[in-house]
């Protein structure tokens, strides 16, 4: 193996502390503390874990955790009045719907009640718009944590070529808005893109996001490359026993990592920058709302 392996695991325990000295220091000078609420509907197993996991990370950065869990058959009524609740709470600077909703719940439409300034996924319409023309926004939190990586490691991003394979909302879209705002070249590649590998075989930078497993080999990574793998796939593993699975990404990572001159592992590449980020993205909203100075290198 030839590639720097980026340690997420260590970069999100940096961003987390950095986010609690931040708090602290909001308590400590001002009497302020930040508070994120987590909507959760319905009782999706992986859901139940990321949700339990937000709130456990949320009180140890030293803020307010709020957890709403609401039943499957929550009316859209009932849905939009805890949101309006809550925006309308001075003690929560963040507010996140844990998705998917279930399917009688328009995901638009509620994401969109959410205060844009409150939005610390970034999902909100206008948080979209903002971050497209450059302005300041919230921005999603995984895209947000990859940005913050690439910066650490290339330092200046500027002029190099990068391909983003996925075109989703939450991850593909704002990851290519960001980068364009670090003025890379950007490529956004997707199932239907001709010549995938031709054109992933071009980057300085690869971002996978496509949610298939192992779909990127090593031989599609132009050597030296940086490749940020954001999927987290279960797969059999028969050569851990019987039923066994474990997580692969998106990138075929034994191959790659022949290759590449860094890339991200998964498990403890991207993922947990996630939750590291989402914290970030509280603290920034809470600071904004309070007219005090943003916590430096935690936003885009
Ligand atoms: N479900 C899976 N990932 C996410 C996320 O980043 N935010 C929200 N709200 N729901 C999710």
């Amino acid at each position: 193996m030839s590639a720097t392996i980026i340690d997420g695991k260590a970069f999100a325990a940096t961003v987390r502390g950095k986010v609690k000295d931040h708090v602290t220091a909001l308590v400590a000078d001002h009497g302020i503390t930040p508070g994120l609420a987590v909507v959760l509907v319905g009782e999706d197993p992986a859901s139940q874990v990321y949700v339990r996991s937000k709130g456990k990370s949320t009180v140890e950065a030293g803020m307010k955790s709020v957890e709403h869990k609401l039943e499957a058959d929550t009316s859209e009524e009932d849905l939009l009045a805890l949101i309006d609740q809550l925006n309308n709470d001075d003690t929560i600077h963040g507010i996140l719907v844990q998705l998917p909703l279930p399917g009688h719940l328009n995901e638009d439409l509620v994401i969109n009640s959410i205060d844009p300034a409150k939005d610390v996924d970034g999902f909100h319409i206008s948080n979209v718009g903002l971050l497209g023309t450059g302005q300041k926004s919230m921005v999603p939190c995984t895209p947000l944590g990859c940005l913050m990586m690439l910066r650490d490691h290339h330092g200046s991003l500027s002029g190099l070529d990068a391909v983003v394979v996925g075109r989703s909302n939450i991850v593909g879209k704002p990851k290519a808005q960001l980068l364009l705002g670090d003025s890379c070249t950007v490529t956004i590649a997707h199932s239907r893109t001709k010549d995938l590998a031709d054109v992933v075989r071009r980057a300085d930078i690869v971002v996978a996001a496509v949610g298939r497993p192992e779909m990127v080999p090593g031989d599609w990574i132009k050597p030296g490359a940086t490749v940020i793998d954001v999927g987290i796939n279960r797969i059999d593993a028969p050569e851990k026993g019987e039923g066994k699975t474990r997580l692969v990404g998106d990138v075929h990572f034994p191959s790659a990592a022949e290759v590449a001159g860094a890339i991200t592992p998964v498990p403890g590449g991207v993922g947990p920058m996630t939750i590291a980020c989402l914290l970030a993205n509280t603290v920034t909203a809470c600071c904004r709302a309070n007219g005090l100075p943003e916590p430096e290198g935690l936003t885009a």
